[in-house]
């Protein structure tokens, strides 16, 4: 492997890279390695040329059975972006970022193409949804790379779903369209940390899935991370129920976000507006 993949694998497993293929040096690849969700921007506006020609980019996303079953809202206008980032006070951000975007799953528009073309839409159902909600994912992802190629940095916040009954009104978001995340967007102030990730290990399998060395891996990583990116208390989670650690791991901190319910209204919120999920 190029040692400067090899670095930057390093960097995001905090192991070294078993042996295997060995790609020449390239610049995507050493980028994507070592990308991070940026969170602190400089103000400089994002050219309304590059934004265009990296919606583009997430436009060219692979999209099931070509069916496109998404929208991406820019939010331009100053009020509206006023009362996002109130929403979100703990996430400074979305105030700072100039460019602010909103990925939603949209299954409206082929129910009114049905409409135009005379046919029924016989498919409000929960393979929709989730078709429509990859969709948005995949075109978010798509963004994210071209900017990040492009010396961007971004910031996807599913937080604007702990705010539906708000967000959907201040965006005119019909029935049939929800926001899976928001996306802010700007020159990055600073390098993006990056994050390490569980070892491929555990997350890769080969023919058949395995997850015997859980426990064991488990351990190992949550050490390794720690050594590199400790939790401090006021980013543990859910401290109100379990107070704080001087040590929080990465498999402390998912279990203390995953025992507690989050958005217990999505679905209700969903079947109020347009998606049968049946
Ligand atoms: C769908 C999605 C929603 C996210 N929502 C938020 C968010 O609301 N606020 C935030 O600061 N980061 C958010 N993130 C960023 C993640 O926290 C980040 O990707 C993760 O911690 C891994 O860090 P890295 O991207 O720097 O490697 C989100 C990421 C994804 C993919």
């Amino acid at each position: 492997m190029d040692s400067r993949l090899n670095e930057r694998w390093v960097e995001r497993f905090g192991l070294a890279p078993q042996d295997g293929a060995q790609p020449d040096g390239d610049e995507v690849l050493a980028r994507m390695l070592s990308r991070g969700t940026c969170r602190k921007f400089r103000a400089d506006a994002v050219p309304e040329a590059l934004l265009q020609t990296l919606l583009a980019c997430a436009q060219s996303a692979p999209s099931k059975s070509d069916l496109q079953q998404y929208s991406i809202v820019v939010v331009q206008d100053g009020a509206a972006r006023g009362q996002i980032a109130s929403w979100l006070p703990a996430m400074p951000w979305v105030a700072a970022a100039p460019v602010f975007l909103v990925f939603c799953a949209d299954t409206r528009r082929n129910q009114r193409v049905c409409e135009i073309r005379g046919r029924p839409h016989a498919n409000n159902n929960l393979d929709t949804f989730l078709n429509a909600t990859v969709d948005a994912a995949l075109a978010m992802g798509a963004f994210i790379t071209a900017a990040e190629g492009a010396g961007l940095g971004c910031c996807p916040i599913s937080y604007v779903r702990n705010h539906l009954e708000e967000i959907t009104p201040l965006l005119a978001l019909p029935p049939g369209v929800f926001p899976v995340a928001g996306l802010c967007v700007g020159y990055p102030a600073e390098r993006a940390p990056v994050s390490m990730r569980l070892p491929p290990s555990l997350v890769i399998h080969r023919d058949r899935y395995d997850d015997r060395p859980l426990e064991d891996e488990l351990d190992a990583y949550d050490r390794r991370r720690h050594a590199r990116e400790p939790i401090p208390p006021e980013k543990q989670k859910n401290a109100r129920s379990y107070g704080t650690t001087a040590t929080c791991t990465w498999s402390d901190q998912v279990s203390r976000q995953l025992s507690l319910p989050e958005r217990a209204e999505f679905r209700a919120f969903l079947q109020r507006h347009g998606f049968d999920l049946a």
